[in-house]
């Protein structure tokens, strides 16, 4: 191991979960910390650290320290309901994330 560290935000979606997998298999990450909203238990694994936040309320983020940082938070106006409610969460929500 050579100690990279991950912070992913979005894992429990499609392209999210496939980056989660990845990672988890991957030698050279050491650990993963997931961001999410809700508790999910069926991702227990022994690399990954699942922090619930809050993504509506970035003061309130408190980021673990990692090496990269990946981000795939998104919906599509349908399912947020309106277009200012999808660019807050496609824009607003990964902007407190470190680059
Ligand atoms: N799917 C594709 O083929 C594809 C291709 C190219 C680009 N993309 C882009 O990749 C991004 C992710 O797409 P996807 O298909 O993986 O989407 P997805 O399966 O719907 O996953 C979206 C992720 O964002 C989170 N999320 C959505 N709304 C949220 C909210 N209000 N608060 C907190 N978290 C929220 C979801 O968390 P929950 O599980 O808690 O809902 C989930 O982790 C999008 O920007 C999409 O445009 C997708």
């Amino acid at each position: 191991m050579s100690g990279r560290i991950a912070l992913l935000a979005g894992g429990t979606g499609l392209v999210g979960g496939a980056c989660l997998r990845a990672l988890l298999r991957h030698p050279e990450y050491e650990k993963v910390h997931l961001l999410t909203r809700r508790d999910v238990p069926e991702l227990a694994h022994p690399k990954l650290s699942q922090c619930v936040v809050v993504f509506n309320a970035p003061e309130t983020l408190k980021l673990p320290a990692c090496t990269d940082v990946f981000c795939a938070l998104g919906t599509t106006i349908r399912k947020a309901g309106s277009q200012p409610a999808f660019r807050h969460v496609d824009l607003k929500f990964p902007s407190p994330l470190p680059a």
